[in-house]
């Protein structure tokens, strides 16, 4: 039979894919054996989901993860630690509902570090510690987001610190996407050249690569690949997904040009492009220590329901039926 994606590229990186503990247990469970080398939590990790109250973590989704990650002899990325979204109201707040403060905040921030990457160590053997912490302005530089607002920068160097005491063989990413936008590129730069030069252990430059049938072009991305490895660190491809619509991830309204179709023009332009995105990842075998794809399947992708709530989106290599797509035989024809 057809000897799957992670077999093809085996003298290149592992191939990824986000998962949920239901898609294990589905239809799709098989697809990902054959396919996928590589397995991150789509949810299950977060803090939200993973710690919901101060004294209570929810265990049960993340250890079935790992489980078949261990069973069928995948490698498993851990994914997130410190994030603005996803993250429970408790964590910020006293039992008055009143703002805590920055020792407070650091205390928490530690203590869901230690505990969740002490239970996976040596299981996890990469963590995306801080996620999105650039903001998307050009006139600005760090998100300010509650961890911002509340601990000012230093809650980024502490997050790695405190992730790599608790596993020090674990390498440890910084996670963003609209890394080939250029002013942002600079801002991401900015971020982790600083953490380099003050001996922060950071090993790795997470490019989630939401991207789209119009862009990023080849030279931005090998550009963000050449940017971020000449720092010493490492680059993943951590959420790649090819969206037929233009990318807009700042709009939250449908409008009526929403068309929600697939048509062979478009199919045959995704493939194109994701022709054009390996070819420019195995150039740069030596710089990348993996890819992974944001979901398994155009049955069920995140991008269902994002910028905007119910326009089907078609970002991945396997349709409906979880057959291969056009895009798949391009990827695999090298
Ligand atoms: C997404 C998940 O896929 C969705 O199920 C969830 O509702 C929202 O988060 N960047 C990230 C991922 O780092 O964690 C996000 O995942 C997609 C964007």
């Amino acid at each position: 039979g057809e000897p799957g994606l992670k077999n093809y590229y085996k003298d290149y990186f592992p191939i990824g894919v986000a998962v949920s503990p239901q898609v294990l247990k589905g239809p799709e469970a098989a697809l990902i054996k054959k396919h996928f080398n590589s397995l991150t939590p789509e949810n299950a990790m977060k803090m939200g989901p993973i710690h919901p109250e101060e004294n209570k973590y929810n265990w049960a989704p993340a250890d079935e993860i790992a489980q078949f990650a261990k069973v069928n002899k995948m490698k498993l990325r851990g994914h997130t630690l410190c994030w603005h979204n996803q993250t429970p109201n408790w964590m910020f707040t006293d039992t008055k509902g009143d703002t805590v403060t920055k020792e407070v905040l650091l205390k928490r921030l530690k203590d869901h570090i230690t505990t969740v990457v002490s239970r996976y160590k040596g299981t996890i053997y990469a963590w995306d510690v801080v996620n999105e912490a650039i903001d998307d302005n050009d006139s600005k530089y760090l998100r300010e987001s509650a961890w911002y607002k509340i601990c000012g920068e230093e809650y980024i160097a502490k997050a790695f610190e405190y992730a790599h005491a608790a596993d020090p063989k674990a390498k440890l990413y910084y996670n963003d996407y609209a890394t080939e936008e250029p002013g942002k590129r600079e801002r991401i730069y900015k971020l982790v050249k600083s953490l380099v030069e003050a001996n922060v252990p950071i090993h790795g430059v997470g490019l989630q690569a939401h991207w789209s049938i119009y862009e990023p072009d080849a030279d931005a991305i090998r550009e963000s690949i050449s940017k971020f490895s000449a720092l010493g660190l490492d680059v993943q491809i951590t959420e790649l997904d090819v969206s037929v619509y233009k990318l807009e991830h700042s709009r939250r309204e449908r409008r009526p040009d929403d068309i929600d179709t697939y048509t062979p023009e478009i199919e045959q332009k995704q493939a194109e492009r994701y022709k054009m995105f390996f070819e420019v990842f195995r150039e740069h075998k030596k710089q990348l220590t993996g890819v992974t794809f944001w979901n398994v399947s155009d049955k069920h992708s995140w991008l269902d329901s994002f910028p905007v709530a119910g326009r089907k989106n078609y970002p991945l290599l396997f349709n409906q039926q979880l057959e291969p797509k056009k895009a798949y035989w391009e990827v695999i024809k090298f």
